[in-house]
């Protein structure tokens, strides 16, 4: 086994309550607690949970939009938690790490052409010597998300949400990144664009020996792209498995919810899955077990002692009092 591209030790981010509380020891949001992943290059590891429990927090940590609390981040052996962007700009970490986000209106900006807007970042990170240059590696770049040419003049809203999410991946990719985090890239799209997008990815990695981090909720996504899935409840990871094996071999107690509200396809059977709770507040957590509240599976233990992830004989990790 190799080296992980990326891991994080004991990573954690606590957001301040702002208001109400007017002393310097107020509350905090546990948005992130103590998450240790190793994530191993040329694989798409996925990070999937719902809404709240944390996920774009630690997409945020990982390509240092955000800085974390405590913990450490190491991007290929070296410790980057600590640089400033200064730094991140001088060893280039942040042109080979990138990001895609959920919402490409959010990113592209409405008043810039197509051709404006995949220039840009080149132009910014000064990669190319000359516009002849630039213009080539654009063409190219479309080539690779398999858009015509022809929208180069075009503005963002003239393009369908799958061709402006194509854009926002060919900007990623104008950079080289060896590492790319993709954030919800297929929620805000139709579902029948969903399948076509998350195919150019997969076929993007193999070209270009990409490593992807994919944050969804949606277990469906997980198990077509990724290589294995870590679930996240309230901050924390409580399982990390293949996602081949995922349906078989998941025995936490809430990745066994997310996947039977898998099956639950219609309207009814979805409000009975919502039914089984929500995430508690991530501002005063319960004692023992996160996931206590909704589990029907727990024991009296599981209110007093908060369960480690521990490894498991067969290479997963779980975190649960009832499985050893
Ligand atoms: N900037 C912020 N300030 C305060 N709380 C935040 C901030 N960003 C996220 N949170 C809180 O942290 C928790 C995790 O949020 P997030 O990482 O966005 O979850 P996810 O991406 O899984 O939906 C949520 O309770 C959210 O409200
Ligand atoms: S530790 Fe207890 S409450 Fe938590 S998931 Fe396991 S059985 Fe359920
Ligand atoms: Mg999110």
């Amino acid at each position: 086994m190799g080296k992980p591209i990326l891991s994080t030790y004991e990573l954690r981010k606590l957001f301040p309550v702002e208001g109400r509380i007017l002393n310097k020891s107020s509350k905090y949001v546990h948005a992130l607690d103590k998450v240790n992943l190793d994530i191993m290059p040329c694989t798409t590891f996925g990070l999937l949970g719902e809404s709240g429990c944390g996920k774009s927090t630690y997409a945020q940590l990982v390509t240092r939009l955000i800085e974390p609390t405590s913990g450490t981040i190491e991007f290929k052996e070296t410790d980057i938690s600590n640089m400033n962007k200064r730094e991140l700009r001088e060893r280039k970490i942040h042109c080979q790490i990138q990001m895609v986000f959920q919402n490409p209106a959010d990113v592209l900006s409405p008043r810039k052409t197509i051709e404006f807007l995949l220039k840009e970042p080149l132009k910014i990170n000064k990669l190319y010597e000359n516009e002849k240059e630039i213009s080539s590696k654009v063409e190219e770049l479309l080539n690779k998300v398999n858009l015509r040419p022809e929208l180069l003049t075009r503005f963002p809203h003239q393009l369908s949400g799958g061709q402006q999410q194509r854009i926002c991946i060919a900007r990623a990719l104008s950079l080289n990144p060896d590492f790319i985090v993709l954030d919800e890239p297929t929620s805000a799209l139709d579902v029948s664009v969903q399948a076509k997008i998350l195919n150019l990815l997969m076929d993007l990695q193999k070209e270009e020996s990409l490593t992807y981090l994919l944050i969804t909720h949606d277990i469906r996504v997980a198990e077509y792209i990724c290589t294995d899935i870590a679930v996240m409840y309230l901050g924390e990871i409580v399982e990390i498995v293949k996602a081949e094996d995922f349906r078989n071999s998941a025995r936490h107690p809430y990745s066994k919810l997310l996947i039977e509200s898998s099956f639950a396809e219609n309207e009814l059977s979805n409000r009975e899955a919502e039914s089984a709770g929500e995430l508690p507040s991530p501002i005063n957590l319960p004692k023992g077990c996160r996931f206590r509240s909704r589990c029907p599976e727990s024991i009296p233990i599981c209110s007093d002692i908060h369960p480690d992830l521990i490894n498991l004989p067969d290479g997963t990790k779980c975190r649960c009092h009832r499985v050893k």
